[in-house]
């Protein structure tokens, strides 16, 4: 598929933007890139170790130095930081060359999801993950919704990819 945007997905932690991204760059035949294998790569050290040693203010930071960089993309399917929709700069450079995509979840079934996973996410590290979710979501779910297209994650990879790509293949602009 020929396009001259990016496919940019949001939505919050363990909604499956980094599986679902890759598989639909897959089908297209376009680039993948993660903000947050971005920053790692940066910074030369993980998430967690960023968070512990300079904040979350700083990751912030260096999260938005990485937006304004693959903005810049074409034909990339940019899956993003589930906080990356806090700052109102990160939305409106990735919606200048991208089609917003909100991989939409339930908090009990994020929270399932995480809980089966290794990877560590210093804002859930909280004696309360499920309540801290509920939270978080209630927060950032406006920003979440002024993505172009509102996606159901609760399927498999593929019916979520299949689902991107009919959406997008629709898409004449905004
Ligand atoms: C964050 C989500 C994480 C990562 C960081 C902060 C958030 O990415 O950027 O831990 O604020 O929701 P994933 O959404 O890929 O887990």
């Amino acid at each position: 598929m020929k396009s001259s945007w990016n496919i940019v997905l949001v939505g919050f932690m363990g909604s499956g933007k980094t599986t679902v991204g890759r598989e639909v760059a897959r089908r297209l035949g376009w680039s993948f890139v993660d903000t947050d294998d971005e920053i790692v790569r940066q910074a030369g050290k993980s998430i967690a170790a960023i968070f512990a040693d300079e904040g979350e203010k700083h990751f912030r930071c260096l999260e938005n130095r990485v937006v304004r960089k693959l903005a810049a993309m074409k034909e990339t399917v940019i899956a993003t930081g589930g906080g990356v929709v806090k700052n109102p700069d990160n939305l409106r450079l990735l919606a200048a060359t991208g089609v917003l995509f909100w991989l939409q979840l339930e908090p009990e079934e994020i929270h399932r999801r995480i809980s089966g996973q290794r990877i560590i996410r210093p804002l859930l590290k909280v004696p309360d993950p499920l309540g801290e979710i509920r939270s978080l979501l209630r927060e950032r779910e406006s920003y979440y919704a002024q993505a172009d297209f509102t996606v159901n994650a609760n399927g498999t990879v593929d019916a979520v990819a299949c689902m991107i790509i009919a959406k997008m293949n629709g898409w004449r602009g905004r």
